[in-house]
């Protein structure tokens, strides 16, 4: 491999994004958000009402899905199956069914492949849960990210009330717990600290604290 990975996973709304398209910006790398291609396929599957249990028809919808990453000149827009899908899977009642459908076996085999696929001749920074542990385990950086539970939600409460989204706070701390709590304890690829992960809690770090730490430990490497 001659590219260069760097990974970021951690807990829900930590700002793993922020962050990883700062840095990428920063050392015009690629950024790619898993997290996106998970909220995709619930997407697809809310609307083609597949049951979470019928293993023959999630293995139809995989063969129909296609997800792309699409830059343009503002920001990399989501298709999925040639559709802008990029406001729609931020919205609550995805959030609320997607770490469900990222528990699911074939699902976490066909998104890994792809994300595996779209990292093997750029370099590139992906964040999501599995990247340092199972998506590339070999990655060149990985970076765990934790922040304080409340500030999180604080955070993503701010993000969604001002995108107009009818939520509460209570809401969105209860949405963040349950997908923490599925994320860490489903069989296939939990989300994890890899071994060799460095830790950033950003509980009380500017997004410009965070750019420059990680920086740092890329100049030690690169
Ligand atoms: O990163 P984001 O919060 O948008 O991810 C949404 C959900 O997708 C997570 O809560 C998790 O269930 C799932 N996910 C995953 N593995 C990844 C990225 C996201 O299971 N690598």
């Amino acid at each position: 491999r001659h590219n260069f990975i760097i990974a970021i996973d951690g807990f829900s709304s930590c700002g793993k994004s922020t962050l990883a398209k700062a840095l990428a910006k920063k050392l015009k790398f690629a950024f790619i958000d898993s997290g996106a291609m998970y909220r995709a396929v619930t997407l697809y599957f809310i609307r083609h009402h597949i049951a979470l249990d019928d293993q023959q028809a999630i293995d139809n919808a995989l063969n129909d899905i296609h997800i792309d990453f699409i830059p343009n000149a503002l920001k990399t827009e989501i298709h999925l199956n040639d559709e802008d899908i990029s406001e729609e899977i931020r919205q609550m009642y995805i959030s609320d069914k997607v770490s469900e459908v990222s528990a699911i076996k074939a699902v976490r085999t066909a998104m890994v492949a792809q994300q595996q696929k779209l990292g093997s001749r750029r370099n590139i920074i992906m964040d999501g849960r599995d990247i340092g542990t199972t998506v590339f385990p070999d990655a060149d950086l990985k970076i765990f990210m934790t922040a304080d539970p409340k500030v999180r939600a604080a955070r993503r409460y701010l993000e969604l009330t001002e995108k107009g989204e009818d939520v509460t706070l209570e809401e969105v701390v209860e949405n963040l717990a349950n997908r923490d709590r599925i994320d860490s304890t489903r069989a296939e690829s939990p989300l994890r600290q890899a071994e060799d992960a460095i830790v950033l809690d950003n509980s009380n770090l500017t997004p410009e604290q965070q750019l420059n730490f990680v920086e740092e430990e890329y100049l030690k490497i690169k």
